[in-house]
């Protein structure tokens, strides 16, 4: 069954302890946690203390996407405080072996990610090195933006590319109940969201909806 990432980056910041718990009781998989720097994307959110003391009061597997200039010297805050994967953008990484040793040297699972306008192929000369692939629906920095169709041909030409490799695959950014399906079809074993699944009433109705569970 596809897995649900719920973004913290729409959850209640005043109430984050809650936000997990109930996130826990809603059926979700993982908790995404999306770093920027205000430098490689124009937004700024958390550091690793808080990555460090939310891993203390959760049992979710915590999915950092680094949206940072200079994913070498973060990595080892992050892998430090409890990261259980950690995916890098491929424009920012000028050594993307060295960066994926880096996060292999700390036993968590890597991911390479890349903008909804770089090429796929920029990516594949790694996928026998890494363990998840993470393609963007929209570009990277917000949430609550619109997912861009051709989203689904990138993840079935991602799907295609990976082959039988064990390499899970991610989407993320304006996932919501009418186009998760696509991109479940598609391929996808992942769905971030964070506007969907915050929005309403019930979170565990939401994950629901994403999976297509009736
Ligand atoms: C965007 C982030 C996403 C974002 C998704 O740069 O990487 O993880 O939180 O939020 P929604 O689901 O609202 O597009
Ligand atoms: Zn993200």
């Amino acid at each position: 069954m596809v897995k649900i990432a719920p973004s913290l980056l729409s959850a209640n910041s005043a109430s984050f302890g809650k936000e997990l718990s109930d996130l826990e009781t809603a059926g979700a998989d993982l908790l995404h946690f999306d770093v920027m720097d205000g430098h490689f994307v124009p937004n700024l959110t958390f550091g690793p203390k808080i990555l460090k003391e939310l891993k203390k009061i959760s049992s979710l597997d915590f999915d950092v996407h680094l949206m940072v200039t200079n994913p070498d010297a973060c990595i080892p805050w992050f892998a430090e405080a409890g990261a259980d994967f950690i995916s890098f953008h491929i424009e920012t990484s000028t050594d993307p072996i060295k960066t994926i040793q880096l996060i292999k040297n700390y036993k968590i699972k890597v991911g390479l990610t890349l903008k909804p306008n770089t090429d796929i192929k920029s990516i594949t000369p790694y996928f026998d090195l890494i363990d998840l692939v993470l393609i963007m629906g929209v570009q990277p920095g917000f949430g609550g933006q619109k997912f861009f169709p051709d989203t689904v041909d990138r993840i079935q030409l991602a799907k295609k590319l990976i082959g039988s490799r064990p390499i899970l695959l991610e989407v993320d950014g304006g996932i919501n109940s009418q186009n998760a399906s696509a991109c479940i079809k598609a391929g996808a074993d992942i769905l971030v969201a964070g506007t969907s699944v915050f929005s309403g009433n019930s979170y565990a109705e939401n994950i629901k909806a994403l999976r297509g569970d009736k």
